[in-house]
């Protein structure tokens, strides 16, 4: 059930922090009796103001999540990593981006043989913005190739199959879709971060393999 927030943002260019927590079903623990019964797992939502920027990683309160997440994590995966060395694996299209290779996401993800235990999903948010990333690179793009849905689910299931049980999967988007309950994931966080005018927000999730 969703509580209210608390809404204690006075102006955009002030940090907002609203948070509130999701009573959600959650596992199992011994009661005292030595019987087991549900207890409730709280997702932490929060919303914080940031300037936009496309290196989505570089922005206070996304560095602040991932310092959270990543802190311990030895392999952690990012197919779009632009600018960000928060990956140990780690690739981009562009090759203005310092990652390891610049291969298509889907076709990197394909071909690796690791286990994670951390996955990052950033990648281009609109149909438009994944042709920009193509024509920069000289690469034909057709209507298929812009199909964000399609590009974000063969990202993700081949994501899904390299990330161990109790990994972390962290997505940024426009939507909090994330990798969910589908492919078996819990909740854990998320993160609205608001820009201010008519910008849409960037919505971070975290979850967690179940
Ligand atoms: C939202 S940005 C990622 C920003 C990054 N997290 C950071 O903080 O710098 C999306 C990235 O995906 C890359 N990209 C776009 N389409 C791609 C594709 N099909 N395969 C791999 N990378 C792609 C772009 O070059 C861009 O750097």
């Amino acid at each position: 059930m969703f509580g209210a927030f608390l809404n204690k943002s006075q102006h955009p260019a002030e940090v907002s922090h609203e948070l509130h927590s999701v009573g959600l079903s959650g596992g199992l623990a011994a009661s005292g009796e030595g019987e087991m019964e549900e207890v409730e797992e709280e997702v932490i939502f929060a919303r914080e103001f940031s300037m936009p920027s496309r290196h989505t990683f570089s922005m206070p309160p996304v560095e602040r999540l991932l310092d959270k997440w990543l802190d311990g994590q030895e392999v952690i995966v990012d197919p779009f990593a632009g600018q960000s060395a928060r990956g140990t694996i780690t690739n981009d299209l562009s090759l203005n981006s310092p990652a390891q290779s610049h291969m298509l996401a889907d076709g990197f993800v394909e071909q690796l043989d690791v286990i994670a235990d951390a996955v990052l999903f950033d990648p281009p948010y609109s149909p438009r913005q994944i042709s920009e990333c193509y024509q920069q690179v000289g690469m034909p793009c057709g209507k298929e190739s812009t199909q964000s849905a399609a590009l974000y689910k063969r990202v993700k299931d081949g994501l899904h199959k390299i990330l161990r049980p109790g990994g972390i999967a962290i997505c940024c988007g426009w939507n909090s879709v994330g990798f969910g309950i589908t492919r078996g994931y819990e909740l854990l966080e998320v993160l609205l971060v608001t820009h201010g005018a008519a910008h849409n927000d960037t919505i971070v999730t975290v979850e967690r393999k179940s």
